[in-house]
């Protein structure tokens, strides 16, 4: 991967170019948001649909204020959560892009935790729009030779900040409605983490009651997936390891007891002691490289639901279905 320097890649984004950059969450393809032509091209390369809304990141409060109309709940979420991996839906302004947000008078926006990403944007002193830098329905990438390997022939500017510390998208909160705040997507901050400025803890859902437009990917249930069969189970209900043969492997949230020779050559764990910020760190990385030796079944073993565990399930959930 050739090194850029930062002003090179500054260049690039004022420019129109895209450039796939790390993030504490998941690596993202971004572009200057307020270009359409640009933010084109995020759609082209990802084989996105055009009615699956970008997120926008931003550098700070103060240009969330330019972009969104923001409620007062607004402020003290950024002062406890941002920078962070919490992604907000408010009205927008008309300054941001229709193409940005499929067409929603809506915008989901974050302030990145990244050092690079925070330099980019004190840099160019623009909004970035960003999704995970993946053909769309594949695994998130977490690494930057995973964006290489998938859309590395069409995407000149790839810039690599390591492993990412989070490994699982951001919260998605639809504050349309201040006073009735939902969990679009389940990620990072959890609902028990929003009780403390709610007072309440906000509801999961999967769908807003206030665009009216579809918002995907919400929606759609086959996500995140890599090539492989993805088969969950729960703790203690440990897969037919007979079935183990061959190219099929299976994956333990925390190191298992006991592991015989055999079983040890397909055997893997998220995590030694089951730490869930290991799991989520580590989870997707791991899904790509089974899927680059080409096994054919992967038995994952799914965490409890609370907490992170929440969106890990959310993720491996989607990521199993193949329709
Ligand atoms: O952690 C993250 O959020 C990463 C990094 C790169 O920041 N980004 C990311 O973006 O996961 P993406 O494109 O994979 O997911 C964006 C999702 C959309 O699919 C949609 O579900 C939701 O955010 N979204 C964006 N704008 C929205 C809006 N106005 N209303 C409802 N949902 C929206
Ligand atoms: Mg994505």
């Amino acid at each position: 991967m050739q090194n850029y320097t930062i002003e090179e890649i500054v260049k690039a984004l004022l420019e129109g170019e895209l450039v796939a950059l790390p993030t504490e969450t998941v690596y993202g393809l971004a572009a200057n948001a307020l270009n359409p032509t640009a933010v084109r091209k995020i759609f082209e390369v990802k084989g996105r649909p055009f009615i699956d809304p970008l997120i926008v990141h931003s550098l700070d409060i103060s240009q969330v204020d330019q972009l969104a109309y923001l409620p007062e709940v607004a402020f003290k979420l950024s002062e406890i959560f941002w920078p962070g991996p919490l992604t907000i839906i408010l009205p927008k302004k008309n300054i941001v892009p229709e193409i940005v947000t499929a067409g929603l008078q809506s915008v989901g926006i974050r302030v990145p935790k990244h050092p690079i990403f925070q330099q980019i944007l004190i840099e160019t002193k623009i909004p970035i729009a960003a999704p995970s830098a993946n053909p769309f329905g594949y695994l998130s990438p977490t690494e930057a030779h995973h964006v290489k390997k998938t859309l590395g022939s069409k995407i000149q500017y790839i810039i690599d900040g390591g492993p990412c510390e989070i490994g699982l998208e951001s919260t998605i909160l639809n504050l349309l409605d201040p006073q009735n705040p939902e969990i679009l997507r389940p990620g990072p901050i959890s609902a028990d983490d929003l009780e403390y400025i709610f007072g309440f803890k906000p509801k999961y859902t999967t769908r807003s009651s206030h665009s009216g437009a579809q918002i995907a990917p919400g929606l759609l249930k086959s996500h995140y997936s890599p090539h492989a069969s993805l088969q969950l189970f729960k703790t203690g209900e440990t897969p037919n390891l007979s079935e183990l043969q061959g190219l099929n492997a299976i994956v333990f949230i925390k190191r298992p007891h006991i592991i015989n020779n055999r079983i040890a050559l397909n055997t893997f764990w998220l995590s030694e002691n089951g730490n869930l910020n290991e799991v989520s760190k580590n989870l997707f990385s791991l899904l790509e490289r089974l899927d680059t030796q080409r096994i054919n079944t992967i038995f994952i073993e799914l965490p409890e639901k609370q907490g992170l565990g929440i969106a890990i399930c959310n993720r491996l959930e989607r990521a199993s279905h193949k329709d």
